[in-house]
């Protein structure tokens, strides 16, 4: 028997010989076909969907596959061990949508009340007149230019780069002696001298921008706002998907992508390329260049972190998920790979945990939870449901990992909030039928998270499902049936969608939507619980994250994903991670309070806490075991 296999990816050229016991996604690796792996290859997605149309594979697992999907051929990528020669087809890649525009997403940001340049700004720009040098003043370049810097700034400890040390004896007699120096002072840092980090031989007109950027990296998506630091205006927006989400939706599959020894660096390549994207865009609409951006902060959760400065993630995922670091040092631009101006000062925001990174303390600043007396429960809702609860006097901190069900992802008609994603739905409790709300308008494509969240909602408020989110499949209604995987409901008929085939929820999908629910749920109440608040007392609770901002309140309640309080007590804040890492790129003292922030926090680790294990299986019900937790439900049931 030989130990290789020829795979042949049908219109992909030659075919490539791979070892027995290859997946299918290594040979496409391989051969450069792409195929998306959402899940990161853990065989959960669905989506690496392709046909073996000759030979043999063996499936690790059909569990997103119908058994007719099965005889026809289909297969798993990620999940098909080459066994024979193979030849395989490949379908045409769901390209992701990309609704995520600025002028969509772009976001009213109100410069800080009393900002001032001079006094809260690290980065300043100095028109310098030098004193030539002259037979009897024989100072060398480098002393001369520091001696006008001490002069203008009144700084003591100054250095330069060797790159920027190789050009100025030109650029001081280019200039004739008159120059404008761009310094980072690194005020409120006394580990770090000023350094310069430009020079130009002229002197720039005072109204001329100095420019820098805020940078948020999400897990799904990347967000740049390009400000100027003389005035704090965000001058350009721009946000796109992580391109990294081909090779996973959620952080688990991207560290077990990153892993893999074959992998291991494209993922930090594809963040910086969606960087320096969103940096050029952003530069064309304010007429800057990326080369004229100075200072960067970027927030970030702890795997984005890693996989930006490629330092091994596994760690992360391995008990007792340890990250390699939680407080970065500033680096230059050009050592990360970032085009900005290469001497550009680029700071990190620091981290807690593994699963509580950059941009949970960037929105626990911006949030304001680290600044109000009142009891607060702030919320990025993301894949992993980081929560911190407290006050400015304390706070206590966990992440649930909820899985990216709420984003679509691990729901076989699951998609992303883009055009074609139903994201509203009401079910008439007598027929059952049901009415929905598209994104865009026209046919639908699937069901995204706030979607998911209203069907859940509706369909057991119209009895559809019952409190353990069984499928009941004894109504009188055609949109019921026994699907492959146990009964599920039929949202939309195939001749509706835009893709020809029905819209459904299985049970497995149902499955995972409690179990995410579960778990953010299971962490409020951990929280609460370790500081011994009761849910009730918690007086705000501030959401994050875009998703958060077309979660329909009332539905989330009703499924038991936020708990029962007044409506009026939830504000949706949009991206709080960017907004944070803008005040830090503004502030000195904002960077200074965001790492007190880091450490003030005290963290807990669910996965090692039975509490945690109790409070989720608790919450495994619609809306919860308990039903004197949500009061409004109680009462909205019994009077039905
Ligand atoms: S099932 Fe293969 S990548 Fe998700």
């Amino acid at each position: 028997m030989s130990n290789t296999h020829k795979v042949t990816f049908v219109d992909a050229g030659a075919p490539v010989e791979v070892p027995t016991g290859s997946t299918l996604t290594e040979a496409a690796h391989q051969c450069g076909v792409d195929i998306n792996q959402p899940c990161g290859g853990q065989g959960r997605c669905g989506r690496c969907v392709v046909k073996i149309q000759s030979g043999e594979i063996r499936r690790r697992s059909t569990l997103r596959l119908t058994n007719s999907d099965v005889e026809d051929g289909y297969a798993l990528a990620c999940q098909a061990i080459v066994e024979t020669d193979v030849e395989v087809y490949v379908p045409p890649q769901e390209k992701i949508q990309r609704r995520l525009v600025t002028d969509l997403t772009a976001r009213k940001v109100t410069v800080p009340e009393g900002y001032d340049p001079q006094a809260h700004q690290t980065l300043q720009r100095y028109c310098l007149s030098i004193d030539p040098p002259t037979m009897d003043d024989q100072t060398d370049d480098w002393s001369r230019l520091q001696r006008a810097l001490r002069q203008e700034t009144g700084l003591e400890r100054i250095e330069i780069s060797l790159h920027l040390l190789q050009q100025i004896g030109t650029i001081l007699r280019e200039g004739g002696w008159q120059v404008t120096a761009i310094v980072d002072t690194n005020q409120g840092d006394s580990e770090y001298p000023a350094s310069v980090i430009a020079l130009y031989p002229i002197h720039f007109p005072s109204d001329k921008p100095l420019w820098g950027c805020a940078i948020d990296i999400g897990t799904t998506t990347v967000t740049v706002w390009l400000t100027d630091l003389l005035t704090g205006q965000v001058r350009a927006q721009s946000a796109e998907y992580n391109q990294q989400i081909h090779h996973g939706e959620d952080v688990i599959s991207r560290i077990i992508y990153d892993s893999k020894d074959h992998n291991h660096g494209i993922l930090q390549n594809l963040v910086l390329e969606t960087i320096n994207n969103l940096v050029e865009k952003a530069c064309l609409r304010a007429k800057a260049k990326p080369e004229e951006i100075y200072k960067a902060t970027v927030a970030g959760n702890s795997t984005m972190i890693h996989l930006l400065l490629n330092i091994p993630a596994a760690n992360i995922r391995l008990s007792p998920f340890i990250t390699t670091i939680n407080h970065l040092p500033k680096f230059k631009a050009a050592a990360m790979g970032l085009r900005l101006h290469p001497e550009a000062s680029v700071v990190i925001l620091p981290s807690v945990a593994s699963y509580v990174g950059a941009d949970i303390t960037a929105g626990a600043y911006s949030s304001g939870i680290a600044l109000t007396d009142k009891t607060t429960l702030f919320m990025d809702v993301g894949t992993n449901g980081e929560m911190v609860l407290g006050s400015k006097d304390w706070m206590v901190t966990c992440a649930c990992s909820a899985g990216p069900a709420f984003e679509g992802a691990g729901v076989l008609d699951g998609m992303r909030a883009t055009k074609g994603a139903i994201e509203e739905v009401w079910i008439n409790s007598q027929t059952h039928e049901p009415s929905i709300r598209v994104i865009g308008g026209g046919k639908p494509r699937g069901i995204c998270g706030s979607g998911l969240i209203s069907l859940l909602g509706e369909m057991f408020t119209a009895g559809v499902v019952d409190k353990s989110g069984n499928v009941n499949t004894n109504l009188d209604t055609s949109r019921v049936r026994s699907g492959d995987h146990e009964g599920e409901y039929v949202l939309a008929w195939a001749d509706e969608t835009s893709h020809g085939k029905d819209i459904v929820i299985t049970h497995v999908d149902i499955d995972n939507l409690l179990r995410a629910k579960a778990a953010i749920f299971a962490g409020y109440m951990v929280l609460a619980e370790s500081v011994g608040v009761s849910l009730s007392s918690i007086e705000q609770f501030l959401i994050g994250g875009s998703f958060g901002q077309y979660i329909n309140v009332e539905k989330a309640i009703e499924i038991g994903l936020l708990p029962d309080m007044p409506w009026e007590n939830f504000q949706f804040l949009g991206n709080t991670a960017v907004l944070g890492a803008y005040e830090a790129l503004l502030n000195w003292q904002v960077n200074e309070k965001i790492n007190q922030i880091a450490n003030q926090m005290t963290y807990i680790e669910l996965s090692a806490d039975n509490k945690f294990y109790d409070a989720f299986m608790s919450a495994l019900f619609l809306p919860h075991t308990d039903l004197t937790l949500f009061p409004s439900v109680a009462k909205q049931k019994a009077s039905q």
